[in-house]
């Protein structure tokens, strides 16, 4: 059974989530909305970012999804309990998958987060890593593991930093220029002070300036994409799908039998795009970035 997930960022960013599920994920069909006439949300408040999301989520849904990544940190961040609330399917965020991640992989003990001034502020990280840590993630580095069982090391955020040009950087293709690199060496300065072995890069636009972020930070600062967690989430999520489709089997034929006709088409497709703002814009954008090519991008009509 092919399933249909609905995915949302405020942009492009979305489309680092989108290369990993796209990759590792074969068999699921996707809906993916850029809010590119709102973004950036990195500096939204908490009731704007819920409203966006539900008008969002809402639209996916009658679009036919049946499960959600809120592709976006700074909404995961602030608005996601809210919508998890207010929707009766799974929908997955990026902060708890990212913050597990990162436990997993840090060496020392320090690990640093770069995201938007919203989830900067939120303190979503630093508690999903504690949370991470009291659940029993552990690190997989067996010296750190054994200090920190004994209590002789801590494993923490060391150090958060908002980035809010890497955004509009990314949004305008930019990502691999010398403002970029001007940018990021600012930025990254506080981060390489504070001595981070592992950085979380906190907002799904940062990783497509991934290069950049190596180049001044060195081999020896592990970046963790929360992506590649989600995706493992997301495997799970469409794993419980498939077994209650499997129960419900019966029904659906039922259903049939009584006259339902299965929607035309549904299975031609494997990814569908809509925007809030200028489609060719996110088409022209999103086709250096995504691994593989965006063909129509839809505008949606009911934002305002
Ligand atoms: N890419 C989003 C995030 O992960 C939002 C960035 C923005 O629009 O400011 O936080």
């Amino acid at each position: 059974m092919q399933h249909v997930i609905g995915v949302f960022d405020s942009g492009v960013g979305g489309l680092t989530v989108m290369n990993e599920i796209l990759a590792r994920i074969p068999d699921v069909r996707i809906i993916y909305f850029g809010d590119t006439a709102r973004v950036p949300y990195g500096n939204r408040s908490k009731e704007e970012l819920i409203r966006f999301g539900e008008e969002i989520i809402t639209f996916l849904v009658s679009q036919g999804a049946e499960a959600i990544v809120v592709a976006c940190n700074t909404s995961s961040a602030t608005a996601l309990p809210t919508l998890r609330e207010h929707f009766d399917i799974p929908i997955l965020g990026m902060i708890e998958p990212g913050a597990r991640l990162a436990v997993e992989e840090t060496a020392h003990g320090k690990i640093g987060l770069i995201a938007t001034e919203t989830t900067v502020r939120s303190r979503a990280y630093s508690l999903a890593v504690s949370k991470a840590l009291a659940k029993g993630v552990l690190p997989q580095n067996q010296g750190l593991k054994r200090a920190w069982k004994k209590g002789e090391q801590p494993i923490f955020l060391a150090q958060a930093q908002a980035c809010s040009l890497f955004v509009p950087l990314v949004e305008a293709g930019l990502f691999n220029s010398a403002e970029a690199r001007g940018i990021a060496r600012t930025y990254l300065a506080s981060i390489k002070e504070a001595g981070v072995d592992t950085l979380i890069l906190g907002c799904t636009h940062y990783p497509f300036l991934s290069p950049v972020i190596r180049e001044i930070l060195g081999e020896g600062v592990k970046l963790v994409d929360p992506a590649l967690a989600v995706v493992e989430e997301l495997k799970r999520v469409l794993k419980k799908l498939d077994e209650r489709d499997e129960r419900e089997h019966l029904d659906a034929e039922k259903r049939l039998d009584e006259g339902e006709q299965p929607i035309e088409g549904q299975r031609i497709w494997r990814v569908r795009y809509f925007v809030s703002g200028d489609p060719e814009l996110f088409r022209r954008v999103g086709n250096t970035l995504l691994k593989e090519p965006i063909g129509e991008v839809r505008p949606a009509p009911w934002v305002d």
